[in-house]
């Protein structure tokens, strides 16, 4: 079996997609990223996938999530791209966006899903004053951070821990699990 083609979606820093990019390129991570797009045009994460040679794409938002997304879903069709990797991508996908691809569109958010889904999943899960927080890996339904767990780890809020630490684990747990659990996902993929 050929790797996967995949696209990975990015909106801000892409420390996700960095690492993810690096994984395939050492071949720990078993699929080839075709192009990495972003709804921001000078999203920090998009010079950063250029400058480690990969190819990079805008999807513009200005004539509404309508056309961004036929955008998208061209930039998918015609690139064979078999899965969709959400890294940091802060738009809403649409239902109909979803339904086309079922089963094709992977997340990563930054907390234990259901609890606190959303843009601020960390400063939520801080504020709500839990004692255990963590990541989720999941595969993207209709509904907001939502859908079937791939992949889920607790990190823990500890005692003197700022939120700027906690954030600091959480995201060092997503650059470890994100990579683990889209081998363990594409690899299961490969034997049906
Ligand atoms: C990550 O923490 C990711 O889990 C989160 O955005 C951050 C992107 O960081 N995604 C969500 O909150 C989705 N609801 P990065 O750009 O450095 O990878």
């Amino acid at each position: 079996m050929p790797n996967p083609r995949i696209a990975i979606l990015i909106s801000g820093t892409g420390t996700n997609m960095e690492v993810l990019l690096k994984a395939c390129a050492s071949g720990e991570l078993p699929a080839h990223t075709v192009f990495v797009g972003s709804d921001k045009e000078t999203a920090k994460g998009l010079a950063t996938a250029h400058n480690l040679g990969a190819e990079t794409k805008f999807f513009s938002y200005k004539s509404g999530r309508r056309a961004a997304e036929e955008a998208i879903a061209k930039a998918v069709r015609e690139n064979n791209i078999e899965w969709i990797v959400l890294a940091g991508y802060m738009r809403i996908l649409s239902p109909e966006f979803v339904h086309e691809f079922a089963g094709k569109i992977i997340n990563i958010h930054p907390a234990l899903l259901p609890a606190f889904p959303g843009a601020h999943g960390i400063q939520d899960a801080w504020e709500a004053g839990v004692s255990t927080t963590g990541v989720t890996v999941h595969i993207v339904d209709e509904e907001v951070d939502h859908g079937p767990i791939l992949a889920q780890e607790e990190v823990k809020r500890l005692d003197g821990d700022t939120i700027e630490d906690l954030e600091a684990r959480i995201h060092k747990t997503e650059h470890r699990i994100y990579k683990a659990a889209l081998k363990n996902f594409f690899e299961a993929r490969n034997k049906k």
